[in-house]
């Protein structure tokens, strides 16, 4: 391996250090995995024509619910109706804040505004790139009603701080574990640790069911409060909580939340799985970042044992690196990126884009109430300029998407961890020949 490492790179001619054809790598990363046990489950229900009953949807819900340990579970149609409806079951209404993530899809905050509530976001601590604990609590105004913690890219957050905070201040605290399906925090499952937790299980998410979402908790008024927001057809039967049996009939969100059956049907076949898949992503993964130790300004975005013990990535399907660039001489991310696609490593998915700076969050009045949306309901000014989340503004050029293994191929990741070692030890040769080509062209 050390001859590839020496080789020239890629980027300036040499030859690459994947040599594996590219469709290796496309199929060692491709997910989800869908066998012909998903492709009956899923006939089945088309068969029977029974997309919008909910039988199947009932039994997934079920099993999610044991497979968590919690005691109730609502199938959505995606995850940001989940997300919805768990902010409005929080108790989330006009003029309310929640404190999110700036660094998290943007169905982790938005419903917020649907519900005439806004957002207050909070930074990222730079390890997890989850929200951090210590940036909450100054940050929480009388109307704050909750927390909505993002295990970002399968990093479980640091639970126990932020339940503290919530605690100190009456916060209900919605976990969102779309990327971490089956993440360790502490000896314990993701998804059973806040109030109530919210999911996406589309296309790429860790638990992948096509297009559904999924909400858990242990809180009975929360899963009736949510089911009277989406679900109105199991309020004739289910609700018990009086105000809101009052209301029975009629969703009370005017949305439809329920999920498509041959989704249930999909993730029935896919929780089973779950965790054999899960067991094989964290070998392959594990493989591949034992081959980078030591390799300079390359750090896994992985649970460190000293500060989080018995923790484990949950799904990890687009999995992250830390980048130091003042470890590979200033070389910016993105000519790092470069230089590995040309070695035979595609761009991957790296963090998503700081919402607090988004133009929607800032200026866009959504329902025409003549101020920005983020601000018409709410008791002060929440808008968060350039420089009020120094992390999350930065993060970008301090990660990097890296492939993530669903299968163990041992010479594919073999191949692909030399090309980030290749690339990072001549990480100071190809800057050099950067300023080179600059000054040639100048
Ligand atoms: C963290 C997170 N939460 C929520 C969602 C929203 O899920 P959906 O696309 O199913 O509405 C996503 C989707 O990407 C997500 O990544």
């Amino acid at each position: 391996m050390e001859n590839v490492i020496d080789q020239p790179l890629a980027l300036l001619g040499g030859p690459r250090a994947v040599t594996l054809a590219a469709s290796r790598l496309e199929a060692a990363c491709h997910w989800p995995i869908v066998g012909e046990e998903d492709e009956r489950a899923v006939i089945d229900v088309m068969r029977a024509g029974t997309f919008s009953a909910l039988d199947v949807t009932r039994r997934f819900e079920a099993e999610m619910a044991r497979w968590h340990g919690v005691s109730h579970a609502l199938g959505t149609c995606n995850g940001a109706t989940a997300a919805q409806q768990a902010m409005w079951a929080a108790g989330l209404g006009k003029g309310d804040e929640i404190i999110c993530p700036s660094i998290a899809y943007w169905a982790s905050a938005l419903p917020a505004f649907a519900l005439r509530a806004t957002v207050v976001f909070a930074d990222i601590d730079p390890e997890s790139l989850c929200l951090d604990p210590r940036d909450i609590e100054h940050r929480i105004g009388p109307r704050t009603k909750a927390i909505m913690a993002v295990h970002y890219r399968g990093h479980p957050c640091d639970m126990d701080a932020i339940l503290a905070v919530a605690r100190r201040h009456r916060l209900k605290v919605i976990e969102d574990i779309s990327h971490a399906v089956g993440a360790m925090y502490k000896s314990r499952k993701v998804g059973a640790l806040g109030d109530v937790a919210v999911m996406s299980l589309a296309g790429g998410k860790s638990l992948a069911a096509g297009e559904a979402g999924m909400m858990l908790t242990d809180n009975r008024e929360l899963y009736e409060r949510a089911m009277a927001f989406g679900a109105y057809e199991r309020t004739k039967d289910e609700l018990s909580t009086d105000y809101l049996v009052r209301a029975a009939g009629l969703p009370q969100g005017g949305i439809m939340g329920r999920m498509n059956q041959t989704c249930a049907a999909m993730g029935r076949a896919q929780l089973k799985h779950y965790p054999a898949r899960m067991a094989e992503i964290h070998r392959a993964m594990s493989r591949f970042w034992d081959m980078l130790r030591h390799v300079p300004g390359i750090v896994p975005h992985r649970p460190s044992p000293s500060r989080y013990p018995d923790t484990t990535m949950g799904g990890w399907t687009e999995p992250l690196a830390h980048y130091v660039p003042t470890e590979l001489s200033g070389l910016p991310a993105a000519r790092f990126v470069e230089a590995l696609a040309a070695e035979g490593i595609p761009p991957c998915r790296g963090v998503s884009f700081p919402l607090h700076l988004h133009p929607l969050l800032n200026e866009t009045d959504i329902y025409r109430e003549g101020r920005p949306t983020r601000i018409a309901s709410a008791t002060r000014d929440v808008r968060q300029p350039r420089g009020s989340l120094p992390v999350s503004e930065r993060i970008a050029e301090q990660t990097l998407g890296v492939p993530g293994f669903k299968h163990d191929d041992p010479e594919l990741i073999a191949q692909c961890a030399a090309a980030i070692r290749k690339v990072a030890v001549q990480a100071e040769h190809l800057l050099q020949s950067q300023i080179v080509e600059s000054s040639a062209r100048s």
